[in-house]
């Protein structure tokens, strides 16, 4: 069958309101002031799906949003970032989900109304969606709660239809990190940063982290934010750092990094070169406010990859 589509995304759909600057709220009803604020394309999975658009990947996204003005707004800029988007669910009488992030120099606290992010469920996703993409992306794992019961099946209804897998987890609020094990063995690329990898392997360091997730996955790489990445496919390991940028903020790094990996790999590059295009592209989209006003186009972000192959 003729793939549509190299990736589906399964995944949340949320804005994200980030105010930059003295950010730190003070009670006992304190105005402050703060140097600026933007509402822009938040979710970790809609920030992806636009960087692997960006880079040139055909992507559709699967998952749920109200019909209101946080709904609409994600879906317009998902459509002008070259998403598909006629398969998201848009439930009437339901309120989309929102992020504010209190942005302060690299750090940032974010505080998320669920709203319908944690709606999506295995059943959602038909065989005959799947059979229109060459790959299964999920990401916020933790914060999409109907999906979790149902997700090793799905991942081996996906790989039973010719798909390969990724997941990114991103950050447990609920501290827990439990419900792994089933999954991870249908994962081919696994994508946590190094406090999601320490706190799922429960190792003290990241070499035994990576060691112990590349058990269940075929290729395990770790995001360690300004020091670049690490990745290993069984007993191949590489590290890449990180590119200098003028950075602006890291919203979204993680998910434009995943982006330009997931191009490598389902290009069949090596697994350097793929980490060199995943490092590249999470420091470019650092140069600008939000998660995908500086996601790089492939032209732009293969004048820094340094490998062939
Ligand atoms: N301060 C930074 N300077 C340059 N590049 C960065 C910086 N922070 C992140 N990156 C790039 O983005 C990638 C992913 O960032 P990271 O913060 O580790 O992921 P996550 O957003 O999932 O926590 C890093 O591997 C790196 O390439
Ligand atoms: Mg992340």
């Amino acid at each position: 069958m003729v793939k549509t589509f190299d990736i589906l995304v399964a995944g949340e759909i949320n804005p994200d309101l980030i105010l930059s600057g003295e950010v730190v709220p003070s009670f006992g009803q304190i105005e402050k002031l703060v140097d600026s604020a933007a509402l822009t394309v938040g979710s970790s999975s809609a920030i992806f799906a636009c960087g692997a658009a960006r880079l040139g990947l055909r992507i559709t996204f699967i998952g749920i949003c109200g019909d209101d003005t946080f709904g609409r707004f994600m879906l317009a800029e998902m459509n002008t970032h070259g998403v598909d988007t006629s398969s998201v669910l848009v439930r009437p009488g339901g309120q989309t989900g929102l992020s504010v992030i209190l942005n302060r120099g690299t750090d940032r606290a974010i505080l998320t109304y669920p709203g319908l992010i944690p709606a999506l469920t295995a059943d959602d996703i038909t065989d005959d969606l799947l059979r229109r993409a060459r790959h299964l992306h999920i990401a916020s794992y933790f914060l999409q709660t109907a999906i979790q019961p149902g997700l090793p099946n799905l991942y081996k209804r996906a790989h039973t239809l010719g798909l390969t897998t990724s997941l990114d987890t991103n950050w447990d609020p609920s501290g827990k990190w439990r419900g792994f094990d089933a999954l991870l063995q249908q994962v081919d690329v696994f994508l946590p940063n190094e406090k999601e990898a320490l706190a799922i392997s429960k190792a003290k360091e990241i070499e035994s982290a990576i060691q112990q997730l590349s058990e269940s996955c075929k290729v395990v790489v770790i995001k360690l934010g300004a020091d670049g990445a690490i990745a290993c496919r069984g007993k191949e390991a590489s590290r890449i750092p990180a590119l200098k940028v003028d950075l602006v903020d890291t919203v979204g790094a993680g998910d434009t990094f995943n982006a330009g990996f997931l191009y490598g790999y389902l290009n069949g590059w090596s697994m350097e070169k793929s980490l060199s295009l995943a490092a590249v592209c999470g420091s470019l989209s650092t140069r600008a406010a939000g998660g995908t006003s500086a996601q790089p186009t492939l032209d732009e972000a293969m004048k820094y990859v340094t490998f062939s192959g």
